[in-house]
């Protein structure tokens, strides 16, 4: 027994020595079951939005990974924080650290009624303004990122957040109107549709002057929602009837546990059904800010400290179906059809989820506060 106990100690402290030899003090992490993107190797990129801090934070999960998007870092509040000053430094970062790391990088986002330099209000005062400012902006951007990026969120968010028959009937599906924060610009009161066709034209000029290869991509929440389902069918034919490329819909899928759970098979129906939808108008489709909050709404009054079992249960068999009916169609349905092309959840860990504040435990991602995989990940390499 004593001679075991000898023998192993000197195997530890030769393992120990070699460790610090090659400078790994730390154990590198390798996961039991698979790393996600292999899973989906024949499938799809999966993503995550990261911060710069992400990426030492979680270097032992972000090899689930082999696609990442800026969280914040490429929005132009942040790239142009005064009128000609240009801070690409986090967003250089992220793209550096993906290209070590063999990972591609999603841009988002080139045009978005909020997270805006204050500037860019004070300069926006009518339509010729706001056009210059959009054209200026969007072909810094795409020419600072070039062929870093394989997707742009060209606009994000230019539908109305709940839209009604009676928009859909009267064609006033675009967003305006009470957008008063000095970080905002109500883009639809100053240009009409225009900021959304000048956004992607432009983007797609520049894509075609330089060579590159990226999508081009409208970018939206509650796009399961049947009405605003419509509406961004509406967009896709008002870009395409002026002429515009745009060749894939980002639906955000910023998900709520208890829209689920409360009738399952129709949730799931309405997302199929706007997969279906979009890629039938030959578009492709990524699931770009997935998360699954587990209360219904984030005004309801934090009942749990951790995730009870029975919630991440749930959490992870909806998961798996939304993963189950993104994997059907990562081939054209049929002749002529887009296809799902990734699927990002919006964070890397359950810590960092904007949704999860101290004052708010939502709990929404794959891997869980201490970074552990939750249920949900076996549940989506389950097939
Ligand atoms: C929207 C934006 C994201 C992010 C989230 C906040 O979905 O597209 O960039 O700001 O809101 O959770």
């Amino acid at each position: 027994m004593r001679t075991i106990k000898k023998t192993l100690t000197v195997v530890l402290a030769c393992i120990m020595c070699v460790c610090m030899t090659v400078g790994c003090s730390k154990p590198i992490y390798t996961p039991t079951f698979t790393w996600l993107h292999k899973a989906y190797g024949d499938y799809f990129p999966i993503g995550a939005a990261v911060m710069p801090y992400s990426l030492t934070k979680y270097e032992d999960i972000l090899p689930h990974f082999n696609s990442i998007t800026a969280e914040n870092s490429m929005k132009w509040r942040v790239t142009e924080p005064n009128e000609g000053e240009y801070a690409y430094a986090d967003g250089d970062a992220l793209v550096a650290w993906a290209k070590e790391h063999n990972t591609a990088v999603r841009g988002h986002c080139l045009l978005w009624y909020k997270s805006l330099p204050k500037w860019v209000r004070q300069k926006a005062v009518d339509k010729e303004s706001a056009l210059d400012l959009i054209k200026k902006h969007v072909r810094d951007i795409v020419t600072h990122y070039g062929d870093s990026i394989y997707a742009w969120d060209v606009v994000n968010e230019a539908l109305k957040s709940t839209v009604t028959v009676g928009d859909i009937m009267s064609g006033e599906i675009y967003r305006t109107g009470n957008i008063t924060d000095p970080g905002s610009v109500d883009w639809y009161e100053l240009t009409g549709v225009e900021f959304i066709t000048t956004a992607f034209g432009e983007a797609a000029k520049v894509r075609d002057e330089l060579g590159l290869d990226f999508d081009l991509y409208y970018n939206d929440y509650s796009l399961n929602d049947p009405k605003k389902r419509e509406a961004c069918v509406m967009l896709v034919n008002m870009l395409r009837a002026a002429d515009i490329p745009i060749d894939g819909i980002g639906m955000q899928a910023h998900y709520r546990l208890p829209s689920f759970t409360k009738n399952k098979q129709s949730f799931l129906n309405e997302f199929e059904q706007s997969i279906r939808t979009f890629t039938e108008l030959g578009l492709d489709v990524q699931i770009t800010e997935l998360d699954i909050c587990i209360y219904a709404s984030s005004g309801d009054p934090q009942v749990f400290d951790g995730l009870p079992y029975s919630q991440e249960c749930a959490q992870a068999e909806m998961y798996g179906e939304l993963f189950k009916i993104c994997r059907k169609y990562a081939k054209p349905f049929k002749k002529g059809a887009g296809k799902v092309t990734g699927i990002t959840t919006w964070g890397v860990a359950d810590a960092n989820n904007a949704h999860n504040s101290s004052a708010h435990r939502e709990f929404p991602l794959l891997f869980g506060v201490d970074g552990a995989p939750k249920k949900a990940v076996y549940s989506v390499i389950d097939f």
